[in-house]
């Protein structure tokens, strides 16, 4: 082998193993973006349920609203969970602000969680015309951090 064509074969050696590198990397993240998009689409699904409600779309139900809540609850105590550092490269929206500034993130997910334990108990007994000032405040929680941590589609 000559001298040129022993360098053309490590060239293209050392690429296939970079590319090996960069896709191994984002496979690592594969899993745990997909996690945290599906719970966020759980989040929505049960959010937009007592949406309905609150704008009287659907009739209030308190046995719903109290369910629904529920599963608001304890989706808000895993939504944390899929963000593992770095995981900002790939099929996501999430913003590397998460890991640059993790204490304002988690500080975020902590609002979530307090917003939602304070909606479930609000569905025990708040009056019906309380309902879509009591989940402005989760609304609120959901907005400020997409604002920061989440890119615009
Ligand atoms: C602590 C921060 C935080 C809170 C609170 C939060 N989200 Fe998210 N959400 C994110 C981030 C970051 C993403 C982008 C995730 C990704 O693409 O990997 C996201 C993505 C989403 C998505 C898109 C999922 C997909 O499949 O791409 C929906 C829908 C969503 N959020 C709804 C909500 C709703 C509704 C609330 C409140 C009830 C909420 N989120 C609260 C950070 C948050």
């Amino acid at each position: 082998m000559t001298q040129k064509n022993l360098v053309r074969l490590t060239l293209i050696i050392s690429a296939l193993c970079f590319s090996a590198v960069s896709w191994s990397e984002a496979s690592r993240y594969e899993e745990p973006i997909r996690y945290r998009k599906a719970v966020m689409t759980l989040v929505k699904r049960h959010y937009d349920k007592v949406s309905a409600m609150a704008k009287g779309s659907v009739p209030f139900n308190r046995e719903e609203l109290q369910q629904q809540t529920g599963y608001l609850e304890m989706l808000s105590k895993l939504s944390l969970d899929g963000f593992i550092v770095g995981s900002h490269e790939g099929d996501t929206k999430a913003k590397a602000e998460i890991w640059s500034d993790w204490a304002r993130f988690r500080a975020a997910g902590e609002k979530f969680q307090v917003e939602t334990v304070k909606l479930k108990e609000f569905a025990k007994k708040g009056p019906q015309d309380g309902l879509k000032a009591a989940l402005s405040d989760l609304t609120r929680a959901c907005k400020n951090c997409h604002d920061d941590f989440k890119a615009a589609s």
